[in-house]
Parts: C-alpha cells; structure tokens; sequence
C-alpha cells in the first residue's frame, strides 16, 4: 500500500479568501461558454457547503470514540478545510444565484432540516459511510481536476479555477480521514460496500436529473435544445465523466483504502503551485 502522505502529517486548512465580486465578466455561463458544463459546475459548487457540513457532522458524530491521537488530529484537519471550503463555494454560490442559476434549495434551511432528520434516522456508521464513499467522488473529481491538462485548459473565470483548484488540492490532502475514522469505529466492509453501491448506482441517473432540471428552468437554454443536446454530450464524453464510473468503482473493492491510489506526486506539486513560495494563491491567504 502506497501512503499519499507521511504518517506524521495532517491536512491543514488553510485560512484563505477568494474574490468572486471581482470578476471581469459576468456571463452567465462561465465555463467555456458551454450552458450544460456551466450548470454542472455550479449544481456541484451549490451542492458542496451543506454536503460537507453533512460530512462534518458525520465524524462529530463518532468523534468520542476516537482514541487514536493522531486520527484526531487529522480529523481537526478535516473539519477545518471541509468548513473552510462551504464557506468560500458559499460566496462562488451566491454570485451564481445571482447569475440565474438554481442552486440556492441546495443551501435552503429546508434542505438542512430534511438532511437531519435522514441523519437522525441511520446509524453513525452509515452516515460515516456516505461521508467515506463522498469524499472518494471527490478525491476521483479532484485527481482528474489536478491532472488533467485538458481539464485544466478549459477556458473559465479564472477566481472560479483557483477555487476549484484549491478545493481539489485539499481533498486529495485529506481524502481518506473519513475512511480511517469509519474503520477505527468498526465500520464493516459490508456496509461500506453497500453504502457505495447505493450511491454508485444513483450517480448518473442523479446527475442527468438534476442537470435536465437545471436546464429546462433555464429559459435560454430551453430555447436551444440542439446546443444542450450537443454540449451534453461533449460534457459526458469528454474528460470529466470519461471512465469515471471504472475508477468510482474502485471503492467496492473489499479491502480497498484511499491511499492504495497514489496521489503523491500530484499533491507535491500542486501544493508548490498554489502555495509554495511563488505559489499562484499565496496572495490569497488570510
Ligand atoms: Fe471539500
Ligand atoms: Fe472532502
């Protein structure tokens, strides 16, 4: 097994600050001018604060029956990015809000009090589970983020792929504290596996949903059914979705662990890029 970080490290949140009212333009679809990529991008970035805030509570939940002191600290570690990241996709969100996007149920109070009460009603294991099988999505969506030249070249806002760009880097940082917190509880590989398997099969069908709704309250891009028809297609065949499904698959692996994929190398060096000492979000950081 191959350990993404040494075992005296933990991941660390970084106090930083982005600048989304500083945009140069405010077209609406600010990802490459594609609708489709553009109200995926932003059903995501709407979904991550009360996701991660979800995530958080799912290791408080246990937090207690933590004994390993290092376990704890990079649970410390864990709840400071993921808080860190809500809050600054909240400020990304608001902007999109304002550009017409239909994210805001996402973040609503409703949403919040339906999540708890789901919360209350499963057993801290699972939750744990969701929150290990989530942060495998995103530690997947991040290594192809950070790795990907032709992702990377997508023509953006450019303060929308610094965020992104930091979020990535963090989750690779902290992609398996959810994961060692599930075991060290005694979370089973039976509801681990079940867990995913729930969620591997909802993905797609949840995405072409909640992207067809998006879309169809999206009054110009109702208008073009032909672009839509066309930027779909180029979105789930290009480089974000492209054998996505094979490496989510990965987690049902009995005894698979985060770190059995190495992301070393991409950390080292995006940690330089964006916060080395001429790293391009230095100036970024509070
Ligand atoms: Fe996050
Ligand atoms: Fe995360």
């Amino acid at each position: 097994m191959t350990n993404t970080l040494p075992a005296q490290t933990y991941p660390k949140a970084r106090r930083i600050r982005f600048r989304f009212d500083q945009r140069a333009s405010n077209d609406k679809y600010f990802v490459e001018n594609d609708m489709v990529y553009s109200h995926f991008v932003a059903g995501m970035s709407g979904g991550f604060p009360a996701g991660e805030e979800s995530f958080i509570r799912s290791v408080r939940r246990v937090a207690d029956r933590i004994t390993d002191p290092h376990l704890r600290k990079r649970v410390t570690g864990f709840v400071g990015q993921e808080a860190m990241h809500g809050q600054e996709h909240r400020k990304l969100n608001d902007k999109l809000v304002e550009l017409g996007y239909p994210i805001a149920w996402l973040d609503s109070e409703k949403a919040k009090a339906r999540m708890l009460a789901i919360e209350e009603r499963i057993p801290p294991e699972v939750h744990l589970a969701m929150t290990a099988a989530a942060e495998h999505y995103t530690a997947v969506l991040a290594e192809r983020v950070l790795g990907s030249d032709e992702i990377q070249q997508i023509p953006g806002d450019p303060e929308v792929w610094n965020l992104l760009n930091w979020h990535a880097l963090e989750e690779l940082e902290h992609k398996s504290v959810a994961f060692d917190v599930f075991r060290a509880v005694g979370g089973t590989e039976g509801t681990r596996i079940g867990v995913m398997l729930a969620m591997y099969s909802l993905t797609l069908p949840l995405t072409y949903l909640s992207l067809a709704l998006a879309v169809v309250r999206d009054d110009t891009a109702r208008r073009q059914p032909v672009r839509v028809a066309r930027e779909a297609y180029r979105l789930f065949t290009g480089p974000v979705f492209r054998g996505l499904m094979p490496e989510l698959a990965k987690y049902l692996r009995p005894g698979f662990h985060p770190d059995d994929i190495d992301t070393s190398g991409l950390l080292s060096r995006w940690q330089r890029e964006l916060f080395g000492n001429d790293g391009v979000l230095v100036d970024h950081l509070k």
